[in-house]
């Protein structure tokens, strides 16, 4: 029996939590791209370097189609849903996906996300509102960093927020790979069911939100509208929210650079750039499959081979952020990769910075004494998640 000296991945956290997996670094300290194991037995490349990250991002002869043979399966999630897509033409091929994308992409526009600031500014304000009436202290991911992004993309949807615990917990399901097959493959139907449901609904009675208005384009079946539906219902909660929380306990974290936002909140918007890089809340990378014989970093990468691009080594990588390991919310930090690069770059990034914006604007505002109510070493983190996140955020001010 050969023993594999590939690292592998998913790589546990065994460093500071706030920090990405070590092992990534240090693996990839000589090379920009490596082999690595898969935990289901298959091997795959891992692109570490900023440029190398990018540029695998952009190129067309690489897919992100998670039904290709050879494309890096990191959850049961995936495996599973590829299995099952095979045969049901799940997946959608890249032209398909570049028609849906731009029927979506007007409305998560930054003109149209800044339209979205005063409700977005109430929903925050109100979250608060009735954490300082109970006092504290209080589960900050529970009561602010979740409701907030989750009570907004049902708005947008059309979605009503009454239902936010089941999708909320069925979406949680989805991102944790020590979920098993099973419970992620009920999650996964009881959510298509729920939105299947909905859609059918507002067809018959629609309303102002995305759903029916991609309804009345007339151009995507109820199937498609409930995928896109679904898509952007599950997109636009978890991950924002674990940004929030994770950018409330690195600050709590970094003293200093909270006093430099206090004091001078037109910061917000670098910071919150700056933590988007910082953090990479997607872990543990982006999965893309060759289509045919490509050179990366002078590494033949043949045709059908997977390749996980790792957003958040490429954040930290000197080259492009001097010193990346360090916070400084006073960096320039556009270019940080954590929504992606290239055709599949985030939908919602827009709206997911006017929302990480107003909270941490608002709560540091509101909040002048904000600090943790446990000690740090007993918070509990999502390391077993596609998007890493924290448990409980207990907090006085
Ligand atoms: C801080 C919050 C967020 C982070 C870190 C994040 C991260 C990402 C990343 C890394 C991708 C690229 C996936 C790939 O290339 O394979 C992505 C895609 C996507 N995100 Fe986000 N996202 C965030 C918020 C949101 C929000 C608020 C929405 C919905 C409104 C959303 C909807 C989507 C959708 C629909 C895609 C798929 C785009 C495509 O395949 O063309 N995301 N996101």
């Amino acid at each position: 029996m050969t023993i594999s000296q590939n690292l592998a991945v998913p790589a546990p956290r065994t460093g500071c939590p706030m920090d990405p997996s070590p092992a990534y670094r240090e693996s990839t300290k000589d090379a920009s791209i490596i082999r690595v194991d898969l935990p289901f037995g298959d091997e795959c490349w891992m692109v570490a370097g900023y440029e190398e990250v990018r540029s695998v991002l952009t190129d067309r002869r690489f897919s992100a189609d998670a039904t290709r043979p050879g494309f890096p399966l990191v959850s049961a999630e995936l495996k599973a849903l590829a299995a099952a897509s095979r045969s049901s033409a799940e997946f959608i091929d890249e032209q398909e996906h570049l028609r849906r994308r731009r029927m979506l992409t007007p409305d998560f526009k930054a003109k149209r996300v800044d339209a979205l600031r005063p409700e977005i500014q109430k929903l925050v304000d109100e979250a608060l509102d009735t954490i300082i009436a109970d006092g504290g202290p209080a589960d900050l991911m529970a009561a602010f960093a979740l409701p907030v992004p989750s009570a907004v993309i049902c708005l947008i949807l059309g979605v009503p927020y009454r239902d936010h615990e089941f999708f909320e917990e069925r979406g949680r399901v989805l991102l944790d790979y020590d979920a098993s097959p099973e419970e992620m493959a009920t999650a996964r139907q009881e959510l298509m069911e729920f939105m299947y449901k909905l859609t059918l609904a507002k067809q018959e009675q629609p309303d102002d939100g995305l759903i029916s208005q991609l309804l009345e384009t007339g151009d995507l079946t109820v199937e498609e509208v409930t995928g896109s539906g679904l898509l952007l219902l599950l997109g636009g909660h978890e991950t924002t929210a674990s940004m929030v929380a994770l950018s409330v306990l690195t600050l709590l974290r970094h003293p200093e650079q909270l006093d430099l936002l206090r004091n001078d909140p037109s910061l917000v918007k670098g910071a919150v750039e700056e933590l988007l890089r910082f953090l990479t809340v997607a872990q543990h990378g982006l999965g893309r499959v060759a289509l045919e014989d490509v050179e990366i970093a002078g590494q033949l990468v043949k045709e059908g081979e997977g390749v996980l691009c790792m957003l958040s080594s490429a954040n930290r990588d000197d080259r492009m952020f001097a010193n990346g390991d360090t916070l400084d919310v006073t960096r320039d930090a556009r270019g940080q990769m954590a929504f992606g690069y290239g055709l599949h770059q985030c939908v919602g990034q827009s709206l997911a910075r006017a929302e990480i914006q107003i909270a941490l604007e608002t709560l540091l505002r509101r909040m002048p004494d904000l600090r943790l109510a446990v000690p740090f070493e007993e918070l509990k983190f999502r390391d077993g998640s596609g998007i890493y996140g924290i448990k409980e955020l207990p907090v006085l001010w």
